[in-house]
C-alpha cells in the first residue's frame, strides 16, 4: 500500500480510538492488521484490500460508535477522501459490514480477503489478549465479571446478542469459546488452537478460585 495512504489511515484510527478503554484501541487494530498480513502470506488474497480492511475494520462498529449494525459509512467517506480506487472501496465496505460476531446471525464474509480479516479479528478476541480484552470491555460497560445466578444465553440472534447485558464470564460461553470452530482459514484454525486451550485453562482456574477450592 502507498505509504502516504497508510500513514493517513493510521492517523485517523489513532484519533478515532484515542479514548477507548474497551479493548478496541489502536493496538487492537495493529494486531489485527499484522495477523491478517501473516495469514495472507500463507492463504493469499489481495494484500491492499486485506490491509485497508484490517485497519478500518472497527471504525464503523455500532457497539463503539452507535449507528446502524453493518454500516460502513464512515470508512467509505474516509476512503473516498483518500482517493482509494472505487473497486477497493466496495470490497473493503463489504468486509466491514460482515465482520462482526452477531450470535447465530454471524456471517462469514464472501471474499477470501474478508475471511482472513475476520479470522485475524477473532484471534485477537481469544487467548491471553482475548481474556484481557473481554474484561476491559466488561469494565468499560459496567458489567460484572461473573454471577453464578446469571447463566449464559446460547443461540442468541443478532438482536438478542446486541441487547444482552450479561457478565464477562458469560461472554466466553456466548462467543469466545465458539470462535475456534468458526475460523474460516486453515491458518486461522491452526493459530486458534493454543489460544482456545489457554482460555479453557483460565476458566478452570477462575472457577476453582471462585469456589474456594484453591
Ligand atoms: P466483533 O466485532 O466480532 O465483536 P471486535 O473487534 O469488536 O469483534 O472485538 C470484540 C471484543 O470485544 C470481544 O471479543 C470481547 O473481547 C469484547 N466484547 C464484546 N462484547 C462483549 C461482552 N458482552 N462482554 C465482554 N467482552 C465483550
Ligand atoms: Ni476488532
Amino acid at each position: 500500500m502507498d505509504q502516504l495512504i497508510y500513514n493517513s489511515i493510521i492517523a485517523f484510527i489513532k484519533e478515532r480510538f484515542s479514548s477507548d478503554s474497551s479493548g478496541h484501541d489502536l493496538s487492537h487494530t495493529m494486531r489485527v492488521y499484522r495477523t491478517a498480513m501473516t495469514i495472507s502470506s500463507i492463504e493469499g488474497g489481495d494484500r491492499d484490500v486485506i490491509a485497508i480492511a484490517a485497519l478500518l475494520h472497527d471504525v464503523d462498529d455500532c457497539k463503539l460508535f452507535g449507528g446502524k449494525q453493518g454500516s460502513s459509512d464512515t470508512s467509505r467517506s474516509f476512503m473516498i477522501k483518500l482517493g482509494i480506487d472505487s473497486d477497493i472501496i466496495e470490497k473493503v465496505c463489504e468486509i466491514i459490514a460482515d465482520i462482526s460476531f452477531k450470535g447465530k446471525d454471524t456471517k462469514a464474509p464472501n471474499s477470501l480477503e474478508g475471511r482472513i480479516v475476520q479470522d485475524a479479528d477473532r484471534l485477537d478476541a481469544i487467548g491471553a489478549i482475548g481474556i484481557a480484552r473481554a474484561f476491559s470491555y466488561g469494565g468499560s460497560r459496567g458489567r460484572a465479571m461473573y454471577d453464578p445466578d446469571n447463566k449464559p444465553k446460547l443461540n442468541m440472534n443478532s438482536k438478542e446478542y446486541f441487547a444482552n447485558k450479561g457478565t464477562t464470564i458469560n461472554h466466553f460461553h456466548e462467543k469466545l469459546l465458539l470462535l475456534k470452530d468458526l475460523m474460516n482459514t486453515e491458518t486461522g484454525k491452526r493459530m486458534a488452537e493454543s489460544r482456545h486451550d489457554y482460555m479453557i485453562s483460565f476458566l478452570e482456574e477462575f472457577h476453582s478460585e471462585w469456589d474456594g477450592v484453591k
